[in-house]
């Protein structure tokens, strides 16, 4: 006679296995009809203006920006070219560093131009409280940062901010060269698909 252990085991992977199957395909096809249903369907998206300040601190105790790496023509380069950064700032809602958190930016900054200096980033806003908590908003290029007002892309997100496009006005609201800490202010002006099926999803997981 079977073993009843090995008979129910080979039960439920009968019918498990059909029964995952289906459930990944039911979310694959979710995925897909809101895919399908946010780019064939208009005035869904909603535009956002996001207001918020980065603790950049570049020294010290609780330094948040730190280097990776440098290429042999940094030292004597005017515009750092070639130097890497790797940097993980709070958040906040005003400019002082007591101010409510809203959460982190993470990324790297390259300098990339060999006359001015001039930023290549990758900067991901993770918010992590407020109406936007869970959800990430992705900048992407060249920062000017002589410039008084930097104008970056937002080239995407995620959660509520999924497929979100716009751009960014950043500008230093504040640096301290003594302590090397500097509070840099965004404006961001986002649209999105504000689609509480986005939210439905998540949810599913
Ligand atoms: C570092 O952070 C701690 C905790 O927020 C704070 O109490 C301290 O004053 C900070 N130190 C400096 C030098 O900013
Ligand atoms: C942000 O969301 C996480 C996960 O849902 C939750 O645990 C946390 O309490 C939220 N934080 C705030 C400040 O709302």
């Amino acid at each position: 006679m079977a073993n009843p252990t090995i008979f129910v085991m080979l039960w439920s992977l009968m019918v498990s296995i059909p029964n995952s199957n289906a459930r990944k395909e039911g979310a694959a096809n979710e995925e897909l009809a809101w895919f399908q249903n946010i780019c064939t369907t208009t005035g869904k998206e909603k535009v956002v203006k996001l207001h918020f300040f980065l603790q950049d601190v570049q020294a010290g105790i609780n330094e948040t920006v730190f280097e990776v790496a440098r290429a042999s023509i940094s030292e004597n380069s005017p515009s750092n070219f070639g130097l890497v950064r790797v940097l993980d700032d709070l958040v906040t809602a005003g400019p002082e560093k007591d101010s409510e958190k809203l959460g982190r930016a993470q990324g790297t900054i390259a300098y990339i131009d060999l006359e001015t200096s001039a930023l290549g980033m990758n900067l991901n806003i993770v918010f992590t409280a407020g109406p936007y908590n869970g959800s990430t908003l992705c900048i992407l290029g060249r920062n000017p940062i002589t410039v008084d007002k930097r104008e970056l892309p937002v080239v995407g997100g995620t959660g509520i901010f999924r497929m979100a496009r716009g751009y960014v006005i950043g500008n230093t609201y504040a640096y301290d060269p003594y302590t090397e800490y500097g509070v840099l202010e965004y404006n961001a002006y986002v649209s999105y698909f504000d689609d509480s099926s986005i939210r439905t999803l998540q949810g599913d997981q």
